[in-house]
């Protein structure tokens, strides 16, 4: 059987990822009970990432510890990739030596050259296209707040990047209405629009993007990598901050979510952030939880 790569969520089909997504609620009770399941002893995570990370690094680091593994944190800056050996030659040689590899970098492209040359599971930890390992924990959240989503109403409020591309691919697999509320410039791929025309809508309208939503989810106006376009993204992202009057467009039990790093003041007000709709610390844990799911899935 060919390897199993986790590259963007369409690489599960909707059952696998339903079930997916129940596990990681198990695994997440299991956790609560202090029941440890040592399911991988003496297999090895390598962990290759390009860019910053709080969550995703340290979720994986502690689920495979949790489930008795060995992970190696592996920085561009310490190893051979930093100095210009290709991805290829890095993919093949470490999937002779470890058990699944958990790669975050810049390039979509370079994710997929990676996986084709790896002979062991790798799993996106974040491109500048798609995030789908943050999509799994969100929908787990979601799932928590609001029993089955099918038919709801999410509302994505600002930059049209890659947790947003990754929502678009999650209205489609799990079966919700996604709106989108993004300026011109900064809106998601035309391709993946048209392909998601069913269940994806878009506008320049906050308010109408967040009426009647169940959740209201939005991210950093600046990626990483796009540091240097903060000025003019701060200009282009005004009158598209979650705030308290945006939350009152959306349905009276409605959640606010985040992946976080977040900027208060910028696409969020503290008052939501940090006010009783949010459930971005949920969210933030529920990557243990369904990276776990993941992994099991992925690894057998
Ligand atoms: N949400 C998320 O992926 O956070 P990190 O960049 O800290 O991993
Ligand atoms: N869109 C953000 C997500 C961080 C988790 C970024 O790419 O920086």
């Amino acid at each position: 059987m060919s390897t199993r790569h986790f590259l963007t969520l369409t690489d599960l089909t909707p059952d696998e990822l339903g079930a997916l997504i129940a596990r990681a609620g198990e695994l997440k009770a299991a956790h609560r009970r202090g029941d440890r399941q040592v399911r991988y002893p003496g297999k090895v995570m390598a962990m290759l990432f390009e860019k910053s990370s709080t969550r995703t690094r340290a979720s994986f680091e502690a689920a495979w510890t949790h489930l008795g593994g060995h992970s190696m944190f592996l920085s561009p800056r310490d190893i051979q990739l930093g100095r210009g050996e290709t991805v290829e030659d890095s993919a093949r040689v470490l999937s002779r030596m470890v058990d699944v590899l958990v790669v975050r970098t810049a390039a979509h492209e370079r994710l997929e050259l990676l996986a084709a040359n790896s002979t062991v599971p790798v799993i996106n930890a974040l491109t500048d296209r798609f995030h789908p390992c943050q999509l799994l924990a969100d929908i787990l959240t979601w799932t928590e707040r609001h029993g089955d989503i099918r038919g709801r109403t999410a509302a994505f409020i600002g930059d049209g990047n890659n947790v947003c591309q990754s929502w678009i691919k999650a209205a489609r697999l799990f079966g919700f209405e996604l709106r989108i509320a993004a300026p011109a410039g900064y809106r998601p791929e035309p391709e993946l629009l048209a392909t998601h025309a069913d269940c994806v809508q878009v506008t320049d309208d906050p308010a109408a993007a967040a009426a009647g939503a169940d959740v209201v989810v939005t991210d950093v106006w600046a990626s990483m990598g796009q540091e240097d376009e903060s000025a003019a993204r701060q200009a282009a992202f005004a009158g598209y901050q979650v705030d308290p009057a945006l939350m009152t467009k959306a349905a009276p039990a409605a959640i606010f979510m985040h992946c976080l790093p977040a900027h208060r003041g910028e696409e969020v007000a503290a008052a939501v952030i940090d006010g009783p709709q949010s459930v971005v610390w949920d969210e933030a844990e529920n990557r243990l939880h369904a990276q776990k799911a993941l992994l099991e899935l992925l690894l057998g």
